[in-house]
């Protein structure tokens, strides 16, 4: 189905949802790579913007890759997933996470949410362990589907940690590989620990939304050296000998260049005060929405210190006088832009006839939520005109 989005007479978005901030040291690392001709993967900036990363992470070894559903194709492979295997994946989310267990010719088993921060809720994923599957010598096997279950894939949606702990015990327990999709919540900590830092093995995206973005980008981040060396081997054609040209695996094309990396570095090194920037206009948000009724931001939990990469809240149609797609539509024909939260992945097309374990939650924050304008960039003038729209939508609302 296709949903008309067409601009038509609407006026050019003046204030969008999250853009890139490029101002740092972006253009002197780019011109290295130019002057020196170091433009390919194979340049220097690749192997100092993975070692800055797996620094500013906390973990040993960080491998690069053409952007962030790469780095998830890759990590799930190296944690063991393989055909006709189940991994266990948030019902709301981007789709990424899911196709890539797919492109593995795995199955997602979709799980619900949280209703406070809409994170895959570790309840679910016990409850769908206990009830939903059989242990045997071999493993875990889904009772209704008769396959192996192999893998959690929690992501850390908008900004905000999933809660890891109990995720982490269910893993153990039952044998699983942790494969942590944190590519929204880079700069996040979940327990006072940076978000990507705890799981078998992390995944991060630097496309053009995210908080730093190299135009297109990605990076695994592992503690393992074996899956670490795994994950270079088949992002760079499983090559054993450069001079014969032998491989000794399908291998894939899946290595950062090396201008891309440059602007990674640059804007890592700007990261600690994107968070800021994003936590400010995050807590700016907050406050103002005190004085409309009908809007509530997502809260933070208590294990997390969210980056707020995405300021998401729920729209109380009755409250507030709109519904959350009413509230899109009014600030889209004031050249606001916002974003609804995705699908609900066991409603997907793309993922038809793939398993899915009691969803209610994510269907109703499909329905409820809005994500607001919050680029790093965002000027102050333009929240408040934000901001007094929401106020104006709602008096128009409540006036019906
Ligand atoms: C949760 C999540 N995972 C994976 C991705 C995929 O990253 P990329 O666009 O770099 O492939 C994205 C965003 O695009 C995302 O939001």
């Amino acid at each position: 189905m296709l949903i008309d989005r067409s601009p038509g007479d609407l006026p050019e978005i003046a204030i969008p949802l999250s853009v890139p901030e490029v101002g740092g040291r972006e253009w002197e690392y780019v011109k290295a790579c130019l002057d020196t001709g170091w433009i390919s993967s194979v340049g220097a900036f690749v192997d100092r913007f993975e070692a800055a990363m797996a620094q500013a992470v906390g973990v040993s070894h960080a491998v690069a890759t053409v952007n962030g559903t790469a780095a998830l194709h890759i990590a799930l492979m190296v944690a063991g997933v393989e055909a006709g295997d189940e991994v266990l994946v948030p019902d709301l989310t981007f789709i990424a996470p899911a196709n890539a267990v797919r492109y593995l010719g795995a199955w997602p088993v979709f799980i619900d949410v949280d209703p406070l921060h809409g994170q895959m809720d570790p309840a679910q994923v016990a409850d769908f362990l206990e009830r939903g599957c059989e242990r045997t010598p071999d493993g875990l096997r889904n009772r209704s589907t008769g396959r192996w279950v192999r893998a959690l894939l929690p992501v850390d949606v908008l900004g905000h940690p999933a809660d890891l702990e109990p995720l982490m015990a269910l893993a153990e327990a039952h044998g699983l590989a942790l494969v942590e999709d944190a590519t929204e919540s880079l700069g996040a900590e979940y327990r006072g620990q940076p978000v990507g830092s705890r799981a078998d093995i992390a995944c991060i995206s630097f496309n053009g939304n995210k908080i730093i973005s190299t135009g297109g980008g990605g990076m695994l981040l592992t503690r393992r050296e074996d899956w670490a060396a795994r994950a270079r081997y088949l992002t760079t054609q499983a090559k054993d000998d450069a001079i014969e040209f032998i491989h000794g695996a399908v291998g894939y094309n899946y290595r950062l260049g090396n201008v891309a990396a440059a602007i990674g570095v640059a804007q890592l090194e700007r990261l600690p005060e994107f968070v800021t920037r994003k936590r400010a206009i995050a807590d700016r948000y907050r406050i103002a929405l005190q004085g409309c009724p009908g809007l509530e931001p997502l809260p933070e939990a208590t294990w997390a210190r969210s980056t707020s990469w995405l300021f998401t809240m729920k729209v109380d149609a009755e409250a507030f006088g709109m519904d959350s797609r009413g509230l899109l539509d009014f600030l889209r024909k004031r050249a606001i832009q916002t974003r609804p939260l995705w699908q609900p992945m066991h409603l997907s097309p793309a993922h038809q006839g793939c398993a899915s374990w009691h969803i209610e939650v994510a269907t109703h924050l499909n329905r409820v939520c809005l994500s607001l304008p919050c680029s790093v960039g965002l000027k102050e003038s333009d929240q408040t005109r934000v901001i007094q729209a929401l106020h104006e939508a709602h008096r128009i609302g409540t006036l019906k």
